[in-house]
């Protein structure tokens, strides 16, 4: 039975279908933090002609997508391991390195925590704070490292939060852990909508640190969460050796193969995807600002993190209005160290985003 307080997760449209009775295909997702543009047209294009590749095994080396991925990552092909989406590649590094105390900075994304006590180990949370913006902390969080510890979890940009992490201060962290010897795990699936992605990414420092390990995956930027392509980047041979050995032969399909091939060099289509986003960031991060009603704090990714300030409303209620507009947005209630003052919604196209304010705004 689904009751109206339950949580939904940005791709439960199939609950909220039923409960709201409203077509899910009508409904625009705020909440699933997926590129508002849809597929890559040349993914579009060029896909079915590659329909025939599901007749054979895919490479089990993959060398040619990795390759593509190397290429678009700035990366070497060597230190690139492909899975299906970051969510197994996260599991796999969490049962192969097995942490028995990890550090994970919160609110963030649910995933590590669950991942982790499946495999035996503890998690503590190092929290950002609202007073601080949600900003972190470095010689703070330096200052909580210890050799206890073996896995510090960092997702980078943030999910809800969308602070970010520079990498020059990425590197005082990584040469902390270093000393403690700790892995760092960090979560890139949304750098890619980063208004200044090489000062945040975390790619060129796999050459200094064989104590990190970088996911990524095509869900959110490429739009394709049903393709289930993910891949992770390390120069840790111990890693890369066990990864291999394993991991199923064939850890996505030869069409999600296919399919890497092409979108990673779509160049037209990631710009227009950058140039979107950053636009809609700083207008939807002004108005909100200027509103009076909610504190937006200062995005890094393709969403926003509010917080209320209106005391007549809450999490729930905003969320009800906008599914009964056919808009849904994240309810921020069951992430710790949040609660129903704070929601977070994604930037989509202008139009669907200027009826979410009127909503949010109740200028409707
Ligand atoms: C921070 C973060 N990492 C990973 C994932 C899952 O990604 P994938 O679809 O590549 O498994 C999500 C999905 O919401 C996410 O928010």
């Amino acid at each position: 039975m689904i009751r109206h307080k339950d949580h939904f997760h940005g791709s439960d449209l199939e609950k909220i279908e039923k409960m709201y009775s409203i077509k899910k295909e009508e409904i625009v997702s705020f909440s699933a933090n997926v590129n508002p543009l849809g597929i890559s047209p040349k993914l579009e294009q060029d896909l079915s002609s590659h329909i025939h590749a599901i007749e054979s095994y895919p490479d089990r080396e993959y060398t040619q997508l990795k390759a593509s991925i190397a290429a678009y990552a700035k990366a070497d092909p060597s230190q690139i391991i492909v899975g299906n989406g970051s969510t197994e590649l996260i599991s796999l590094f969490i049962q192969i390195t097995s942490p028995k105390r990890a550090l994970i900075l919160g609110p963030t994304y649910s995933e590590y925590e669950r991942e982790i006590s499946l495999f035996g180990g503890r998690t503590s949370y190092f929290p950002l704070n609202d007073k601080n913006y949600f900003q972190l902390d470095i010689n703070e969080l330096i200052s909580r490292l210890n050799d206890t510890l073996d896995l510090l979890v960092l997702c980078n940009p943030n999910n809800p939060t969308s602070t970010a992490i520079t990498s020059s201060d990425m590197r005082k962290i990584l040469d902390a852990c270093k000393i403690h010897d700790i892995y760092v795990m960090v979560d890139e699936t949304y750098v890619e909508f980063a208004p200044e992605m090489d000062k945040i990414t975390s790619v060129p420092l796999t050459e200094d640190y064989n104590n990190l390990i970088i996911l990524r995956g095509t869900s959110k930027f490429y739009a394709a969460p049903g393709l289930r392509l993910g891949y992770a980047i390390t120069d840790n041979e111990y890693l890369l050796k066990e990864i291999h050995q394993k991991k199923n032969p064939w850890m996505i399909s030869s069409l999600a193969e296919e399919a890497g091939k092409i979108m990673f060099s779509d160049t037209e289509y990631i710009q227009a995807t950058r140039e979107l986003i950053s636009t809609e960031r700083e207008r939807l991060y002004q108005i909100f600002r200027e509103s009076g009603k909610f504190t937006p704090f200062y995005p890094s990714a393709n969403f926003m993190l509010l917080r209320i300030e209106d005391k007549k409303e809450d999490s729930h209620s905003l969320f009800e209005r906008c599914i009964k507009e056919k808009m849904m947005i994240r309810d921020c209630r069951t992430f710790p160290f949040l609660s129903d003052r704070y929601i977070r919604i994604c930037f989509m196209k202008p139009e669907d985003n200027d009826r979410l304010v009127k909503v949010l705004l109740g200028k409707h």
